[in-house]
């Protein structure tokens, strides 16, 4: 290690801890935290929030940083370094600029906001109400703009916040891309809707609550999660949350007649989880050991949750084992039933439990609706009109509620504009690796088959893991997959298993 990128590793590392016990406060508060210590709660967070603003820009660091890569130009100062520790002085590089863009009394006022926002949300989305939450998201528009003025961009006021999540990604790429995607997917959902509904009713058995938990613990131990690094814990929505390389703690929702939502959420946050685990510990506290983007994470769940689980040879293996802990519900069920019934196309109005082909679309109609907010051609008071007129136009149907419409979602009270691509990256992104892992594992079927899940983890690990934010997205996927990331790969694979599944 070149002793510059040791000395700054000594200073940001401090940076990194901090930010681990918001990540634990976080945790708890959404776990086992008693309801009225949630003031006391925002006076921890605030503490330990201004604690690493300050860390993160000060005059110590900017040294530090200053003695690798020169802030102004981004040329690298330190000739001794290697390859991945340039990449680890960009990425400080581009934090610390960042950072600085902002003014503290803009991110105070930012936080007081959303946090309104989102008191406002939770209460608008129970009684379908958009006209209560509208002069909140006004607001929250209005200070998107200003954040994106405030971060800087070329093209697009959008470009600034998109950046924040997949850094590089524009809306000169990405607009191009989703209307590409959203042509290939409305496509596929006519031709499926032709077709005879799958028989699906019996996945809603009934299983309790406890036999549920113990699945889940089953499924993460063959993901080859240690009991001795992490834990699994129930939450009103299901999430995870590394704390550490040793400590990830994740959570799952139980929905007693709903077996499958609990197993879907903990591949998904076990996917996040091991992207975590297996970042390079010897970095902690360097963007080396940081995930490369909100997109890359993503892909790594829905990778988990989707392409391994809720593939054939998956429940090969495990099927039986589901037969045995929940024979009541599943005995009589064949597993050919039972995997046309797990991938059923059915278009509804909630994101979050949309099959794999509506679920993008949900993604698209949010797109297009912030992207429009931003740029300021759509007015906050056309939101529910054009979200249902968008709904009806994609996916054939129309929610009669808001509450089912656009304000399902957290994200935009927030102030996560630019947030929710990253979901359709995700799928986008794991598809394209999917192919590279299949073309090194031409016998990935029967291994998974066979219950070996192993050599899946250690290619993620050696392909995607191992180098945190050494490689852009962008770069990543061109080094994983030979090829920029584009909507080709996965609606190839949808085309292949749906025209199988609904033959
Ligand atoms: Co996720």
């Amino acid at each position: 290690m070149s002793s510059s990128y040791k000395h700054l590793l000594q200073i940001s590392k401090p940076v990194a801890v901090l930010g681990s016990i918001q990540n634990l406060l976080d945790w708890d508060q959404e776990t086992y935290m008693p309801k009225q210590a949630i003031h006391f709660r925002s006076e921890q967070i605030e503490l330990l929030a201004s604690l690493q603003h300050k860390a993160r820009t000060s005059k110590k660091m900017q040294r530090a940083i200053g003695a690798l890569i020169d802030l102004e130009s981004g040329q690298i100062r330190d000739m001794q370094l290697t390859q991945e520790e340039r990449a680890a002085a960009r990425e400080y590089r581009r934090d610390y600029l960042q950072a600085k863009k902002l003014p503290n009394a803009f991110v105070k006022q930012f936080a007081k906001t959303s946090a309104k926002a989102s008191h406002a949300w939770q209460i608008a989305k129970e009684h379908h109400d958009f006209k209560s939450f509208a002069p909140h998201l006004e607001k929250i528009v209005k200070l998107s703009q200003k954040k994106a003025a405030f971060l800087g961009f070329k093209e697009h006021p959008y470009d600034a916040l998109l950046d924040l999540y997949e850094p590089g990604l524009t809306v000169a790429f990405l607009n191009p891309l989703l209307t590409r995607l959203k042509v290939g997917l409305t496509h596929l959902i006519e031709e499926i809707a032709l077709k005879p509904p799958v028989k699906e009713n019996f996945l809603y058995h009934f299983c309790a609550k406890q036999k549920q938990l113990d699945f889940a613990h089953l499924l993460l131990s063959k993901m080859g999660f240690s009991p001795e690094t992490s834990r699994l814990d129930t939450t009103a929505h299901p999430f995870c949350n590394p704390i550490h390389l040793t400590d990830i703690r994740m959570t799952t929702k139980i929905h007693p007649e709903n077996l499958l939502f609990n197993i879907g959420a903990v591949l998904h946050e076990g996917g996040h989880g091991l992207y975590h685990q297996h970042l390079p510990t010897a970095h902690y506290g360097s963007p080396l050991a940081e995930a490369a983007s909100y997109g890359i994470d993503e892909s790594q769940s829905r990778w988990w949750e989707v392409l391994i689980g809720q593939s054939l040879p998956f429940w090969e293996h495990i099927f039986p084992l589901l037969q045995k802990e929940f024979p009541e519900a599943f005995s009589n069920i064949s597993l050919k039933e039972f995997y046309r019934a797990i991938n059923a196309i059915k278009p509804g109005c909630i994101r979050i439990e949309a099959d794999e082909i509506s679920y993008n679309l949900h993604v698209i109609v949010r797109f297009e609706i912030e992207k429009g907010l931003i740029e300021g051609s759509i007015d906050v008071k056309e939101v529910p009109f054009l979200w249902k007129e968008k709904m009806r136009a994609y996916l054939g149907i129309e929610p009669l509620l808001d509450g089912q419409g656009c304000l399902q979602d957290i994200h935009w009270s927030l102030g996560c504009f630019g947030y929710f691509p990253s979901y359709t990256l995700g799928n986008l992104y794991a598809a394209q690796f999917f192919n590279a892992f299949k073309t090194q594992h031409q016998d990935w079927d029967e291994r998974v088959r066979a219950g070996d899940f192993a050599f899946i983890n250690q290619f993620l690990k050696e392909n995607i893991h191992q180098y945190g934010r050494q490689y852009s997205p962008q770069e990543l996927c061109q080094k994983v997959t030979g090829k920029e990331l584009s909507e080709k790969a996965f609606l190839d694979y949808l085309k292949m298993k749906y025209d199988d599944l609904y033959s």
